[in-house]
Formats: structure tokens, C-alpha cells, sequence
């Protein structure tokens, strides 16, 4: 059955990947209660729409850092993207150069930082997991500076992986013919007990003990935008600015790290709140609809990162996939800004909204 909406990539990427693939994909921590989250807070947001508001072919441009986008949806930061499609992150940067928006680049990504900024003209930032030895992160973010990466995502809800029973069970492990490109071949794995070696692997690459020193050494060190990621507590996004950065990523990391985590969307109202006067507020976590970049926005948000649905599509189709999907969103949105009464992504507010109770 083709794909209509972005959901349907996933049964159809779920019949050609591996299982241990998919899971690790689909895949959240523990009970998966933030997973669940993420998408059940959307459905609470009901529109309260205009009529007569003559809002045919609607604008979409949007702009994060003085950076300009062709719409306020952009790729989310993944690991390892050559599991779901030979061409990996090459083909998903691609499509988003194409279609105008932001990608973002793993520190654990497949092909190297100079290998996909080659693959495309757009604008490319890249996240950083904070290694325990800071010559390693800097020696990223200056190449991540010398290949023309836009910004730098510190990801900040990762001191170490969270508990993903899915790969406990399936006994992940990097597939055959894929390897962490920016590592140089490093692959030091240590045998903790109970754990999957791809968590290891990510144990090995990440600093347990991250702090706001770490932040604060980052943004000093770099001239390169920071926006932090991970962020759910107007206190921290405040401070997270204090210490330099130039952006806020809300986000609980799709549901893979602390479950129980609060939904990314109601995380956003405080945050924005609290720095959006200050700094660009992006969210991620569940959106899978027009609607849902559109409920984020009135709730304040920049923009908006996809993560999941563009590795089902990458695996379908791989860049034409992930084409096909981002002009799916394309579609839902200029449709339900019409239909919502509102021309520009700027007239957009909470008063559009309503939530319904629990
Ligand atoms: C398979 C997979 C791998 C991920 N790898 C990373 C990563 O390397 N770095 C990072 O900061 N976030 C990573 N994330 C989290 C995403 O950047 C993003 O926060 C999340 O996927 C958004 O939720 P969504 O999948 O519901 O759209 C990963 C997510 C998935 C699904």
C-alpha cells in the first residue's frame, strides 16, 4: 500500500528491516510511557479555527538563527542511518536540502561529517555527544566548523543510554558493513552485563558525568550557534542560556532515554515562556502530522525536528523516501493552515488552541 500519510512508513520500513533494526528504531526506554507520551499530548491540543480568512496558499518560510527554511520542520539528529538504507545520512541530507529545511548530523552517524556535507547544499548542523575526553569533542565541532555545519546541537539528555529493553532482548549490535564514521574505526566496547552492545558502544562515546561545565567549555570554545538539546525545565533552559547557547532543543529524545519524562509538548509552553523572548525554542518528539508542527508553533515553537518518520521512509525509498514524506508534511501543512484561517506561520498562537483535559 503507498504511504499517504507519514505513518504509513512505518509498517511498510517494519517488512523490510531487520528486526533488531526496526525495534531499535520504533524502540523507546523501558515501558515506553514517554514514547506514548510524546504522541498523546498532540491529540489534547484541539484548533479553534477562523473563518473567512481568505488564507489560500499559505507561507511557510520559517527562520532559526538567521538561517532561512522553506518550511519550520526539520531532520532530527540519528544514529547510524546506513542500517535503514545503504545511502544513510547522504540521502536523508539530500532531501532535506531539496525540501529547504535543517539537517542534523549524529556524532554517531554512518557516513563521516565530510562525507555528507560533500552530499548536499543545504543547511547541515551538527549534534555532539559530549566524549569524556574533550580533545575528541573538540576535534569535532572544528570539523564540524571546517566542512560548514551551521550550528552545533549539544545533546544533553544522554549522560548515558537509557534502558531500551527492545535491543536488551534482540542483543543489538552494529550491523555487518556499518560502522561509527566519525570514530576513525574506534570501537572500544566494554561487557557490562544486561546490556546490548549498541548501549555500550554509546556508553563508551559519552561523558557520565555531563555538566554545565561541559556547556559553558562548548560554547566558549566554538563560534558555531549551540543549541541545547534535550531540554524539559524552564530553570535549566535559563541557565542553559546564561552558559551561552543560542538556542533550545525541548525534547526527552523521542522517548529513549528517561521514560516517564514529560511529553515534549508540554514541556514547550514553560520553556517558551522562560528564553523564547531570548533564544529560538525548537521542539521534537512525536509529530507525525501538519497538524502537529502547527500545534507546536502556536504553543511557540521555531520549529519543529523529525525523527523517526524519515528513517521509515529513508529505508522505503531512501532519498526519494524521505523526499516523498517531507512533501507529505508539505502538503498537510498548507492545507491545515488554510483550513485553519491563517496565512503566515508568524500569525500563529495559543489562541488558535484549546486543551481538552485528560
Ligand atoms: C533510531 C534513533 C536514533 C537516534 N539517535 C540520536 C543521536 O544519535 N543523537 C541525538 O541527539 N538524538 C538521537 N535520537 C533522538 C532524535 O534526535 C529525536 O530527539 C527523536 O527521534 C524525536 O522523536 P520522534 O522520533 O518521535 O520524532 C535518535 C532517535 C532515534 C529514533
Amino acid at each position: 500500500m503507498e504511504p499517504v500519510k507519514l505513518d504509513d512508513f512505518e509498517p511498510a520500513a517494519e517488512a523490510i528491516l531487520p528486526k533488531g533494526v526496526f525495534d531499535y528504531i520504533a524502540g523507546g526506554a523501558e515501558d515506553e510511557a514517554t514514547l506514548r507520551g510524546n504522541r498523546q499530548a498532540f491529540a489534547r491540543y484541539q484548533f479553534r479555527f477562523k473563518i473567512l480568512a481568505s488564507a489560500d496558499q499559505p507561507d511557510l518560510t520559517s527562520e532559526v538563527l538567521g538561517q532561512r527554511f522553506r518550511m519550520p520542520v526539520h531532520l532530527a539528529p540519528t544514529a547510524i542511518q546506513r542500517m535503514a538504507h545503504p545511502d544513510g545520512e547522504a540521502a536523508a541530507y539530500q532531501a532535506a536540502s531539496d525540501a529547504g529545511v535543517a539537517f542534523c548530523l549524529s556524532t554517531l552517524s554512518s557516513l563521516s561529517i565530510e562525507e555528507v556535507a560533500a552530499a548536499g547544499k543545504g543547511v547541515r548542523w551538527f549534534q555532539l555527544y559530549m566524549h569524556p575526553e574533550r580533545a575528541i569533542s573538540a576535534s569535532f565541532v572544528e570539523r564540524a566548523l571546517d566542512a560548514g555545519y551551521g550550528a552545533i546541537l549539544l545533546t544533553v539528555d544522554l549522560p548515558l543510554a537509557g534502558r531500551r529493553e527492545r535491543d536488551i532482548r534482540n542483543v543489538f549490535s552494529l550491523p555487518d558493513g556499518v560502522s561509527y564514521a566519525n570514530l576513525a574505526g574506534r570501537r572500544t566496547r566494554v561487557t557490562a552485563a544486561g546490556l546490548d552492545p549498541f548501549a555500550q558502544d554509546v556508553n563508551a562515546e559519552t561523558h557520565p558525568g555531563l555538566n554545565w561545565g561541559d556547556l559553558e567549555w562548548l560554547t566558549k570554545k566554538t563560534s558555531l550557534p549551540v543549541i541545547v538539546k534535550g531540554v524539559v525545565r524552564a530553570d535549566d533552559a535559563r541557565h542553559a542560556v546564561d552558559a551561552g547557547a543560542r538556542g533550545i532543543l525541548v525534547s526527552n529524545h523521542g522517548g529513549r532515554q528517561l521514560d516517564y519524562a514529560i511529553a515534549s509538548l508540554d514541556a514547550l509552553p514553560e520553556l517558551v515562556d522562560a528564553v523564547g523572548k531570548a533564544v529560538p525554542v525548537l521542539m521534537d518528539g512525536g509529530v507525525r502530522r501538519g497538524t502537529d508542527v502547527i500545534k507546536a508553533l502556536c504553543l511557540g515553537a521555531s520549529g519543529v525536528l523529525l525523527g523517526r518518520p524519515y528513517l521509515y521512509a529513508l529505508a522505503v525509498g531512501g532519498a526519494d523516501g524521505v523526499r516523498r514524506m517531507l512533501a507529505m508534511l508539505r502538503d498537510e501543512l498548507e492545507v491545515s493552515m488554510t483550513l485553519l484561517g491563517v496565512k503566515t506561520l508568524s500569525e500563529l498562537s495559543k489562541d488558535l488552541l484549546v486543551r481538552i483535559s485528560d
